[in-house]
């Protein structure tokens, strides 16, 4: 707080003013006011509201749509709707927030809080984080000792953990649930379930069964920030995100397969309609297609008949045999041929295309008597992620004392259900005319 106020001070303010909502004419207006007056319906309904409303609903995909006279109206009755369904109809003359406290985020328009007052119920300003523009959690923590009626709901882990990161009094503000019980809050009913490690101790599912609703923690998560619209039905999503859902998975989660299988089969048991993870889009279509694909992930199958080659390269003579590779791959017919430097590209990349593919190679030069280090770095990184079920090939490389191969092949043979190529392709510095033939063979295996 001081410090954002400290920062501000080199803030100057615009030249140009920037108008929030500043009326814009097309130039039929006056025209629909002229019609309004001559057809006499200067009033709350009409054709054209009639029609507005219809092309609302239409557009959004909900039953109906209700035309209001101007924002701060429409929030007025978001506000009424989101008390009554939490707290019930309130009585005549009376707000449906009525002794209720509404924590705020303080960079808002008057607008948008002023319908807390008109409901009743006292609006709580949380100071704003200068980085993010979200609520501070240092305020936040504030507002819950000057609140202590303000409940958190949460597992007995959760809170243990909680007191570890925070200072308030955490007893004070706690309701503790276990899985199987139940939450009511107006017409909600909450329930509970545990999934241990997707992809913490404590982690915890709500459903919601007025609604249907999965609240699912970091489960059907993606890495990246939403740019506009939330829901999965209204972006590409297999083209725009399921990378990033891959990555998030196979990085954060993926050493759990077991436990993955464990929370998806609690969820089969429940009718879901909407699933809301912590990031990432909200997925309200489709949603066994998403399911399919964690099944996928948490048992180790590949996605895609793919070959991914995976190489490091000092002077670019590994490089070079790996990309003869490739193209004796691509005239045998394969189609889908992915490489990459390990040098060049972020671990929790390759660890995603790793999943992806059912057939990898790796070719790395022999480095101080070990294995290049970003590729030693990579080949943990799988052992960590329990990655398995694969087809493989190397190719290793050295001048002096070659040992990358056999200290790769080590690791790998360490992982469960691998079909590792027998024979190790040994390049002596460069690859030579009559090594060719090997390149051939490593062709036929991953393609047998
Ligand atoms: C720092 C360093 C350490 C190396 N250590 C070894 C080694 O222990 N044994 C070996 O046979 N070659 C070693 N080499 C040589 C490379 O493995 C070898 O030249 C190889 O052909 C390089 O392949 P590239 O052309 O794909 O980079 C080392 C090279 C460097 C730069």
């Amino acid at each position: 707080m001081n410090n954002s106020i400290k920062d501000l001070s080199g803030i100057e303010p615009f030249e140009k003013k920037i108008y929030l909502s500043s009326p814009t004419m097309h130039g039929e207006e006056l025209e629909y006011v002229k019609e309004a007056f001559d057809t006499n319906w200067l009033s709350t309904v009409g054709m054209n509201i009639n029609e507005a409303e219809r092309i609302a609903a239409q557009y959004t995909g909900c039953g109906y749509a209700v035309a209001l006279s101007c924002g701060t109206a429409a929030l007025h009755m978001a506000t009424r709707l989101a008390g009554e369904r939490l707290y019930g109809q309130a009585p005549p003359n009376k707000g449906a927030l009525q002794g209720k406290k509404v924590f705020c985020s303080d960079v808002t328009f008057d607008a948008s809080v002023n319908p807390v007052a008109y409901e009743d119920g006292e609006a709580v300003f949380i100071d704003t984080e200068y980085d993010t523009w979200n609520m501070d959690p240092a305020a936040l923590e504030k507002a819950f000792s000057i609140y202590p009626e303000v409940k958190l709901v949460g597992n007995a882990k959760t809170f243990t953990m909680m007191k570890q990161f925070f200072t308030f009094d955490v007893d004070q503000h706690s309701l503790v649930v276990k899985e199987g019980e139940t939450l009511q809050t107006g017409r909600h009913t909450f329930s509970f379930a545990m999934i241990p490690m997707v992809h913490w101790p404590e982690c915890m599912v709500t459903y919601d069964a007025a609604d249907k609703i999965l609240f699912s923690a970091d489960a059907f998560g993606t890495f990246g920030a939403l740019s506009g619209n939330i829901f999965a039905d209204e972006v590409d999503f297999e083209k725009e995100w399921l990378g990033e859902a891959r990555r998030y998975l196979v990085n954060i989660v993926g050493k759990y397969g077991t436990q993955i299988l464990a929370a998806l089969k609690k969820a089969a048991a429940l009718d879901i309609q909407m699933i809301c993870p912590l990031h990432g889009p909200i997925w309200r279509e489709n949603l066994g297609w998403l399911i399919d694909k964690y099944q996928t992930w948490a048992n180790y199958q590949p996605e895609d008949h793919a070959v991914l080659i995976l190489y490091a390269s000092i002077y670019g003579n590994t490089e070079s045999a790996v990309n003869a590779l490739a193209g004796k791959l691509a005239d045998a017919g394969e189609r889908k041929i992915a490489m990459y430097d390990v040098s060049v590209t972020d671990p929790s990349y390759l660890l995603s295309e790793v999943f992806c593919c059912d057939r990898i190679v790796f070719a790395c030069p022999t480095y101080n008597a070990g294995i290049f280090p970003k590729m030693e770095t990579l080949l943990s990184e799988l052992a960590a992620h329990n990655f398995q079920k694969r087809k493989l090939a190397i190719l290793e490389n050295g001048t002096w004392a070659i040992s990358s191969g056999k200290l790769m092949r080590e690791i790998l043979s360490g992982l469960k259900g691998m079909e590792i190529m027998e024979s190790t392709l040994t390049v002596k510095s460069s690859l030579k005319e009559e090594q060719l033939t090997a390149l051939d063979e490593i062709v036929s295996f991953l393609r047998q």
